[in-house]
């Protein structure tokens, strides 16, 4: 087997007081999209931008495509794409000349450039205002326009910063496809995002992180299983007894509730016959019950059991 495109061990990144990132070590290898997925401030940005070289780490070591992010930042520069949450495109220029740009950067020869600029304006569905300033658009063009600029020269690893913010639901699908069809064609991919389900559908292996530090890893499958416990969904009837029937489900219980939903969420550590024993004290204390469902876990729950506790 040939050496993974992205290693990074014991990665270290302190912002005065804040630890940011504490010790992170993961590799990525050739055709795997890697989900780092993580809370809100967890360091997800922070590490793509040392692997990306826009800032340094205070300890440790990454190396992309066999060179060091902190010695040769020229040359990783030349093997990564990067699409950031900050856009890096230019406002004053058009995303047909914002990707001529990217191509030249990244060195591609005059007689493949054109081609490709166009051949991802249409599978990007940019054309609509591919030749307009990109200060006039909105969002989600912008955002799409960025994630194209970082696919432009099919570089060997892809870092994608909360790649699909903010799109449409077939602009979603058009980039998850692109990233598919990216890692088969052999790049590394590193993809970070609040959307549990995107993780799911895409990631080949999967990397939680809280405060800096690796909390779960492995594939979604494995991950789903590891947690060994079925989750029971109810909805009562009326929202102001959800304080109480999470009170009844029992002490020590993993228990959420969402009063949008009129909705009780419980983790089953002792299985169907835990559920049934919190129906019935429902039933007993006179809490009308909707409906229920007993659901297998998904990552959602895989994420919240790993981070939710260390808050
Ligand atoms: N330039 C900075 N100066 C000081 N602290 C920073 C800076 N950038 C990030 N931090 C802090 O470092 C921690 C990690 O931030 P980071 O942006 O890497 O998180 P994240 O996982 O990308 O979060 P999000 O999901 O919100 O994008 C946070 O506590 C954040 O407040
Ligand atoms: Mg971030």
């Amino acid at each position: 087997m040939s050496a993974p495109v992205i290693v990074v061990e014991g990665l270290r990144k302190a912002y005065g007081d804040v630890v940011a990132v504490a010790g992170l070590d993961f590799t990525v290898d050739a055709g795997v999209v890697l989900g780092l997925l993580g809370p809100n401030g967890a360091g997800k940005t922070t590490t793509i931008e040392i692997l990306t070289t826009l800032r340094r780490a205070d300890a440790g070591r990454a190396t992309i495509a066999g060179f060091d992010v902190a010695t040769e930042p020229e040359r990783v520069r030349r093997v990564i794409g990067l699409a950031g949450q900050a856009a890096a495109v230019d406002d004053r220029l058009t995303a047909r000349e914002n990707l001529d740009l990217f191509a030249r950067l990244y060195k591609l020869p005059a007689s493949v450039r054109r081609a490709r600029v166009d051949e991802l304006i249409e599978r990007f569905d940019l054309g609509g205002f591919a030749d307009r300033l990109v200060a006039t658009y909105s969002g989600g063009q912008r955002r799409r326009l960025d994630v194209v600029a970082a696919l432009i020269a099919r570089p060997p690893a892809i870092f994608l910063d909360e790649p699909t913010t903010g799109l449409d639901p077939r602009s979603r699908l058009g980039l998850w496809e692109e990233i598919r069809r990216m890692a088969a064609d052999g790049a590394a991919v590193v993809l970070t995002t609040q959307y549990l389900e995107e993780a799911d559908r895409l990631a080949d292996h999967i990397v939680i992180i809280d405060r800096g530090e690796v909390v779960a890893r492995g594939t979604a499958e494995d991950l789903k299983k590891d947690l060994g416990r079925d989750v029971l969904v109810i909805h009562v009837t009326d929202a102001d007894d959800l304080p109480r029937a999470a009170e009844l489900a029992g002490d020590g219980v993993d228990v959420g509730t969402d009063v949008g939903h009129r909705m009780l969420t419980v983790q089953l550590a002792g299985g169907p016959p835990q559920g049934l024993d919190i129906l019935k004290r429902l039933a007993d204390a006179g809490i009308p019950v909707d409906d229920f469902q007993l659901r297998r876990p998904t990552l959602d729950d895989v994420f919240l059991t790993h981070t939710e506790a260390r808050r």
